[in-house]
């Protein structure tokens, strides 16, 4: 008999849902993955802690009770470095948080100088600085908080336009640091940034960028036991955009390229 194959809900304020659902859906393709796009409350690295909590929380609830998923990936560092306890408190499924990859950066590293690339938000969050404490005290870790790479990627997305000295500005903040010539490794610690790192990868010639995506997709792997027989069927994904706009034809192209082939509207209030 033919079993059910679990549903996720893949959750950030914009297409970094992408980036983690993207390395879910290679790993685990009989998974049926619901992507939830908060266009309306991009951007979520700009939002007072206490605000982005209480508004992921309701939207959250809103969600899980509209789609019932078996398991919520919040798929974004500004707001899983801020509400991942209120929000476990809200919903009664399991929650997988996305968090800077500081301890895999710390391992990896071998100069033990390693960028960390987040949202303002993220490199202020008290969560960040104990993961940087808990896993690299050994290291000199140079935090950047950009707020204009992640509206973008979004734009790029949304409406296909891409300057080419994207992220040039970057790779001069970081070089502002008095050891920026020993980094060798770069968190990307926003799940847009992922959606870029080729680009990316050219302006930090011969630095590791790393992210929590495959560690992600591994930890959803062990909280989902899947049946055998439910592996079989390759899974359903569906994006759901959260506010007023409907996808334009281009992010309408840019999930269909992913498999994603249906896309619907959901209210932001
Ligand atoms: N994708 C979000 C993150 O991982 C950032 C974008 C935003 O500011 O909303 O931090």
């Amino acid at each position: 008999m033919q079993q059910h194959s679990p549903t996720v809900l893949v959750f950030d304020s914009g297409v970094g849902a992408l980036s983690i659902g993207g390395e879910i859906h290679s790993r685990l393709p009989w998974l049926n993955l619901t992507y939830a796009l908060d266009s309306a409350g991009f951007p979520y690295g700009e939002w007072p802690e206490e605000e982005l909590t209480a508004h992921i929380c309701t939207t959250a609830r809103r969600l899980a009770e509209h789609y019932q998923p078996d398991l919520l990936v919040m798929a974004c560092n500004s707001a899983s470095t801020a509400v991942l306890p209120a929000l476990r408190a809200t919903l009664s499924i399991p929650v997988v948080g996305v968090v800077p990859a500081i301890k895999p950066a710390a391992i990896l590293s071998r100069s033990k100088v390693i960028g960390l690339l987040a949202t303002p938000g993220t490199v202020t969050r008290a969560y960040t600085s104990q993961l940087i404490q808990d896993f690299a005290e050994d290291c000199c870790v140079i935090s950047v908080g950009d707020g204009s790479l992640a509206p973008v990627i979004e734009r790029w997305f949304w409406h296909g336009e891409l300057a080419s000295d994207t992220g040039a500005h970057l790779a001069l903040e970081f070089s502002r640091h008095p050891r920026a010539q020993e980094m060798d490794t770069l968190v990307l610690a926003c799940t847009h940034f992922p959606l870029l790192a080729d680009h990316l990868a050219t302006h930090f010639p011969g630095v590791a960028l790393i992210d929590s995506g495959a560690a992600i997709a591994r930890r959803v792997e062990q909280l989902l036991a899947t049946p055998a027989q439910s592996r079989e069927a390759a899974g359903t994904q569906k994006a759901v955009i959260i506010g007023d706009h409907c996808a334009s034809a281009v992010l309408q192209q840019r999930l269909e390229e992913r498999g994603i082939t249906r896309n619907e509207l959901f209210s932001g209030r």
